[in-house]
């Protein structure tokens, strides 16, 4: 017996999804939560606009429903997303419990809106929606004795036989050793996969780890070909990842090009607040027709003091960047930003193997199908942590008679050449923005795919001489992942939200999940 750790439950992620599963799972159990970075970082840390749930009463479920349904262009599966919206006003609930403190105005939330919803139901902490879950998550998990926090531990893979989980190796940043954590439920919560493209909304963690653990294990894996890419990133050369939230345009803000002309009008009659795939779609066309790098964002036309204290994290950080949002346009790209699939999931967040569940960005449960309604994402994170912690706490927690063998790494050794990863690592990116980006086509799809299957093959020779480092295992996940994209964007003959294909331009009457498994 070598188990390095023993854990009732280990939870891979320490976003939004891992932490409130933690806080729902009961206190009689031992946790771990591991986290490959610091605790707070992932995407979680940095979601601005809000989380949507139905807390205006002239606002109703049935609304709510089909917003989700036809922003996600009737790929979504009904019963899960009635389950989400129903449990919306809960979610909010139970995130006050941890201390969030939603913007309010006399004791009445400070409902806004983004892009596919039909009435106000974003509720928000300012523009720092999540650094508030986040701080206020962490604090509440600090105070339970039974949860043990691992920073800087990056799981390597998932222990599976005959279907079942059994615990995961993971790789100490400090000691640089592979230790076992075995556990009897185990939870990934290790966010998206948008540092596959070259450029991102989201922060160094999402190289999409926990789907590409999930497949070498036998997972099914679903819907991986829409990659939601967010219409506005602040376009400057030393704002890495800035979001600008889809709120300014739910306060107003519009869309203009580098003469001031307006653009919108022409792509859809909802303008701004048109869902995402649209109005990425018709940026990316007006950069492409006119040879811009950017387009522009106006709110100038707005108070400044109310600007300021609305949005004040993207005041100050454009501030520091020399830019005066209440004077100026700010200028905007298109960026991958959100993974609409991932590893296939039922209501209480169980994958098609025993003892593992997926939960957060990582998971598929069909609440996004073909494109994700803004700020459903959040929601998505804090409804199915309880109910994935729910079946855990009513389900016994079997002892594993299974003895792991320990981590072998007596045929590798430490490699000297850094550059290799590296170079791969941005050719990757490099294939997935140019050619299963925004708008695709078949023979885009095709070379990449024979691109990515390459370097995956490199990858692979790579990981059987080499020790194991963080940037090898991420690299590997990354190339995994990015191969299953492009496999699952050839898969489907139809142009569908945000998968749209120029030789494949309509949509089909008839469609399913797309779902993978690997051989
Ligand atoms: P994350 O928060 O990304 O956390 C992933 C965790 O997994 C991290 O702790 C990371 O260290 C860990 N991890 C990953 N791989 C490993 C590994 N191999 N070993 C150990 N640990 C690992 N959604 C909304 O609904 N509303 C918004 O307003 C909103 N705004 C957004 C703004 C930005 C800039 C971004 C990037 C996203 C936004 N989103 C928003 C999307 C939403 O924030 C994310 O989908 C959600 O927070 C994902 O949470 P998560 O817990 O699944 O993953
Ligand atoms: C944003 O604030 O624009 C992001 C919202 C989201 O991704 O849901």
């Amino acid at each position: 017996m070598s188990n390095d750790y023993q854990f009732d439950v280990l939870i891979i992620g320490s976003g939004a999804a891992g932490l409130m599963s933690a806080i729902q799972l009961s206190d009689n159990l031992s946790i771990a939560v591991i986290a490959k970075d610091k605790i707070l970082e992932g995407s979680s840390y940095y979601a601005q606009g809000g989380i949507s749930a139905v807390l205006d009463p002239e606002d109703n479920f049935e609304s709510h429903i089909t917003d989700t349904m036809n922003t996600g262009f009737h790929l979504g599966n009904e019963a899960s997303i009635r389950f989400m919206v129903e449990k919306a006003p809960q979610a909010i609930i139970d995130l006050e419990k941890t201390g969030v403190k939603f913007s309010n105005t006399d004791n009445k939330y400070d409902l806004t809106t983004e892009g596919g919803h039909s009435s106000n139901r974003v509720a928000h902490v300012a523009d720092k929606t999540g650094q508030s879950i986040q701080v206020n998550l962490l604090a509440h998990v600090q105070k339970h004795n039974n949860i043990k926090l691992f920073e800087e531990y990056v799981a390597v893979d998932l222990i599976v036989t005959d279907k079942r989980c059994h615990g995961t190796y993971v790789l100490d940043k400090n000691s640089k050793e592979i230790l076992t954590f075995s556990s009897k439920k185990t939870i990934l919560a290790t966010g998206g996969a948008s540092k596959s493209y070259l450029y991102t909304s989201n922060p160094d963690t999402s190289t999409g780890d926990g789907i590409a653990m999930a497949y070498r294990a036998g997972c099914k894996i679903a819907n991986m070909e829409f990659t939601q890419f967010h219409p506005t990133c602040l376009f400057h050369p030393h704002a890495k990842s800035f979001l600008i939230s889809e709120t300014l345009r739910g306060e107003g803000a519009k869309l203009i090009l580098p003469d001031g002309q307006e653009f919108m009008h022409k792509y859809d009659e909802r303008l701004e607040l048109a869902p995402r795939d649209i109005v990425a779609r018709a940026i990316d066309n007006e950069m492409k027709i006119h040879g811009f790098d950017c387009v522009y964002l106006d709110f100038s036309f707005k108070d400044a003091e109310w600007i300021k204290s609305r949005f004040p994290t993207i005041t100050q950080r454009c501030k520091e960047l020399g830019i005066d949002i209440s004077k100026e346009a700010l200028p905007v790209v298109p960026a991958a930003h959100y993974t609409c699939g991932g590893v296939d999931t039922n209501i209480d967040a169980q994958s098609n193997i025993k003892n593992l569940y997926a939960v957060g960005e990582v998971a598929h449960t069909g609440v996004h199908g073909a494109n994700r309604m803004a700020s459903n994402s959040l929601l998505e994170c804090i409804v199915f942590a309880k109910s994935c912690a729910q079946h855990i706490n009513e389900n016994i927690l079997e002892n594993s008679s299974y003895v792991i063998p320990k981590w072998d790494d007596s045929r590798v050794a430490p490699s000297k050449e850094k550059v290799v990863i590296a170079h791969l690592w941005h050719e990757i990116r490099l294939i997935m923005w140019n050619f299963v980006g925004i708008v695709r086509s078949n023979n885009r799809l095709k070379s990449a795919y024979l691109k990515i299957q390459q370097i995956n093959k490199e990858v692979d020779e790579y990981y059987q001489v080499y020790t194991v480092t963080e940037d090898l295992i991420e690299l590997r996940n990354l190339a995994q992942t990015s191969k299953i994209i492009v496999e699952s964007a050839l898969s489907r003959k139809e142009s569908r939200g945000l998968h749209f294909n120029q030789d494949f331009p309509n949509q089909l009457n008839e469609t399913e999940n797309t779902v993978l498994t690997k051989a």
